[in-house]
């Protein structure tokens, strides 16, 4: 059994910190949704509460730092983190000041104005071509504004930025509560799950999730496999698959993770049956396919009724659940019906004491569609990140702190 990162890396803990009066500069992951220039979901936010509350208990003086989006390393008002201020204070109940640069003279005055329990976020990190590029020069910099660095930025620590490996480098570190959570989630999975251990792959791209489902079939019981990546799949066992998404370059591989599931003995389940239309928009017309293959013309969107029935009772006997990717084109809700029942089985699932992990945000968006978030033993705030776990990666972001 692998051990897990967490006591193979010796990560120090905040709790173990000594951090009352000090400059305590946090990596969050803040990379929220925006609409009309809002935030529209503050999952992200409230996820990094608990340690942002700490250390306004413990009379820190703390920076928040965070990127957004993929700016090319050069402002774009589009990717500003000022709408997050707002719902901070909303969320945190305190004033949130906000400096428009994140290191230099106006950052270094924003942070020296700062008193015990005081909180300030810094613009955009990614706006900085220092950031991606892990510069030593920005990373000095930003260590500057800080006497401690804290990583709580889950969904980017499988990044090696400036702000997740060149900080902690400088600075004496450690991760925060929502790191420790994810981590100890997550590593039930890895170490030592309750079985029958069932994990449920979907997303469009098989590309994606090859190098996941190989390590995978080393851990679980039953890999049920959904969403447009399954047509790859589906051709590789020589089924007709009409028009639906096709990696052609990829079905060897979709092919020995089969033959492995197979010498694994994992059960390896693949969709029996599919909605499938003509086209990918709002209003086509939905046909049930009979069986595996989608007819000529048609394209395969969602996983079928049949389908679901199988699913369903698979996650009814797990005791151990872990979901990433959903089941078919859920934005249009005629083809979320898979992914809606996957989320509505491991609700009932956790409430028959299995322990459910979902991750990825658009699992996570099914999730908050549905309002089952809650009914989730836990919602990881890092799609990337906990797959890279799962591989057994070594994530770039936790690898600095312990070192
Ligand atoms: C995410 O949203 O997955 C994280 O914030 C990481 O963002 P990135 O994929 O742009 O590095
Ligand atoms: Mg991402």
């Amino acid at each position: 059994m692998e051990e897990s990162q967490k006591t193979a890396l010796k990560l120090k803990r905040l709790q173990e910190m000594a951090i009352a009066g000090k400059r305590v500069l946090v990596r969050v992951d803040f990379n929220v949704p925006l609409k009309n220039g809002a935030v529209s979901d503050d999952s992200r936010l409230r996820a990094a509460l608990p340690t942002i509350k700490h250390l306004i208990d413990s009379g820190s003086k703390i920076i928040l730092m965070s990127h957004l989006g993929r700016p090319k390393g050069k402002p774009e008002p589009k990717y500003s983190l000022l709408p997050v201020v707002k719902v901070l204070e909303r969320l945190l109940g305190i004033p949130v000041a906000f400096s428009a640069e994140c290191v230099g003279p106006k950052a270094e005055k924003a942070v020296a104005a700062l008193k015990g329990g005081q909180v300030l976020l810094l613009e955009n990190l990614r706006f900085d071509p220092g950031e991606e590029g892990n510069e030593p020069s920005f990373a000095k910099a930003l260590a500057k504004l800080g006497e401690v660095f804290v990583e709580d930025a889950f969904g980017a620590i499988h990044r090696a930025h400036a702000s997740t490996v060149g900080v902690p480098k400088i600075l004496p570190s450690c991760v925060g509560f929502l790191v420790q959570k994810e981590l100890e989630f997550l590593d039930r999975v890895i170490g030592n799950p309750a079985r029958p251990f069932v994990a449920i792959i979907g997303g469009a791209k098989v590309s994606d999730k090859l190098a996941v489902l190989n390590k995978l079939l080393d851990r679980v019981d039953t890999l049920l496999i959904g969403g447009g990546m399954a047509y790859t799949f589906l051709a590789a066992q020589g089924m007709t698959i009409g028009k639906s998404l096709l990696e052609k370059d990829r079905v060897a591989e979709a092919q020995a993770v089969i033959d492995k599931s197979y010498s694994k003995k994992v059960t390896c389940l693949l969709p029996a049956d599919h909605l499938a239309a003509q086209e990918i928009n709002v209003g086509s017309e939905i046909q049930e396919t009979q069986g595996m293959a989608v007819p000529e013309g048609l394209i395969g969107v969602d996983i079928g009724p049949h389908t679901i029935e199988i699913f369903t009772e698979e996650i009814e006997k797990a005791k151990t659940i872990f979901w990433n990717g959903p089941m078919g084109v859920f934005e249009i809700p005629a083809f979320a019906q898979g992914s809606r029942a996957i989320a509505v089985a491991m609700a009932k699932a956790t409430k028959a004491g299995a322990v459910t992990i979902v991750g990825g945000g658009d699992s996570l968006a099914v999730l908050a569609q549905e309002g089952l978030a809650e009914k989730m033993s836990h919602c990881s705030t890092g799609g990337g990140a906990s797959l890279e776990l799962l591989e057994g990666k070594v994530l770039p972001g936790l690898s600095a702190i312990s070192s």
